[in-house]
């Protein structure tokens, strides 16, 4: 056994009710005068959170948008800039802790994330922003945030659609996490009790969504979702999610929901031991087909053309695919990639190659 093990440099304050220990959170940073970033949905809800600040809160930015486009990212940092704030609040999922990551990467901010999704994105180093139609992503240890609040209370107002496609985003992040070839066997623990959180909460949460113990085990396999990402890396399946969404504007987790029981099926052969892993955990008898037919009980999107894919456009996206996928341990080719994506296009039972 041989690994190295770099944790993330940061805090997680878990638990109902903890968003109300903001202020707290942000002087024991040094922090001074706060800057929210949220969507115009989210401002709505967070009255309470924002009224605790006192006077701190010096500046609130609503204008969040999916895969943080430039221009968003830019208007956030002028607007942090302009009221010289020295702390950069981020309330909600991956696009809202994106605006915070553009901005700590370009400021000495104190970073500090309220997760309303399970996307792990605030433990991870790669920062994101929609330039054009490519999303640009790069890393960089300093974007991670200092502190995550994670308060299931927040979530319970995520409805089943998003509930299920964001938790596929984490789930798959798990999984990756099991068969990447830089995995180790502290990214094994935490993928493996992410993915077990996840199935159960996910299946409670949508349910009922007002189960506060299933929402917790959301955002419990969502912060361990990326620590996973953190330790393991990526590979096929979030590349290829990476272009369906830069390319083709297709939500991240939806993307993620079509695609992982075939990024599954595509690992299937190279990857025994973590398939083993993963049956094991589900309790299936396959990777690929329990991962199929759970995303068939929680019914999130089933293919690509239920998304609005064009079939003649899975060429483009399959060489974007094959152009940098690092960390797979099956070899990326064109030609089996494009044999993935025909299938994802079909969304029948995934057949392992
Ligand atoms: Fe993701």
């Amino acid at each position: 056994m041989k690994f190295e093990y770099n944790p993330a440099p940061n805090k997680a304050v878990f638990g109902e009710n903890s968003a109300l220990r903001l202020k707290e959170e942000v002087i024991a940073l040094g922090g001074m005068r706060v800057m929210i970033a949220c969507s115009k949905g989210m401002l709505a809800r967070i009255s309470h959170i924002i009224s605790s600040l006192d006077n701190m809160c010096v500046a609130i930015f609503d204008g969040v948008e999916p895969h943080c486009p430039e221009h968003v990212a830019m208007a956030a940092l002028a607007l942090y800039t302009e009221k010289k704030a020295d702390c950069i609040v981020a309330i909600g999922g991956g696009s809202t802790i994106g605006i915070g990551k553009a901005i700590t990467l370009r400021r000495d901010a104190k970073f500090i994330v309220i997760s309303t999704t399970p996307c792990g994105s605030e433990s991870t180093p790669i920062y994101g922003m929609l330039i054009g139609n490519h999303k640009k992503t790069g890393r960089d240890n300093k974007v991670i945030a200092r502190t995550t609040i994670y308060d299931p209370v927040l979530t319970t107002s995520l409805n089943a659609a998003n509930t299920g496609a964001t938790g596929m985003n984490s789930l798959a992040h798990c999984v990756e996490a099991l068969y990447s070839k830089v995995k180790n066997p502290l990214s094994d623990m935490f993928a493996v009790q992410g993915v077990k959180a996840l199935i159960s909460g996910l299946k409670g949460s949508i349910k009922n969504p007002d189960d506060l113990t299933a929402r917790a085990k959301v955002l419990y396999g969502g912060m361990l979702s990326g620590y996973c990402v953190n330790l393991a890396g990526i590979a096929i399946h979030h590349k290829l999610c990476h272009v369906l969404g830069g390319y083709h504007g297709i939500p991240h987790g939806q993307s993620n929901s079509v695609i992982l029981p075939y990024a599954i099926a595509y690992n299937e052969m190279a990857a025994p031991e973590a398939m083993k892993l993963i049956t094991a955990t589900m309790g299936t008898l396959s990777a690929s087909g329990g991962v199929y037919e759970f995303a068939r009980e929680i019914n999130v999107p089933k293919s690509l053309k239920e998304l609005g894919m064009r079939e003649e456009d899975l060429d483009t996206v399959a060489r974007e695919t094959v152009a940098t996928t690092p960390f797979n341990p099956k070899p990326v080719d064109f030609k089996s990639v494009r044999e993935m994506l025909q299938q994802a296009y079909e969304g029948n039972k995934p057949v392992a190659f």
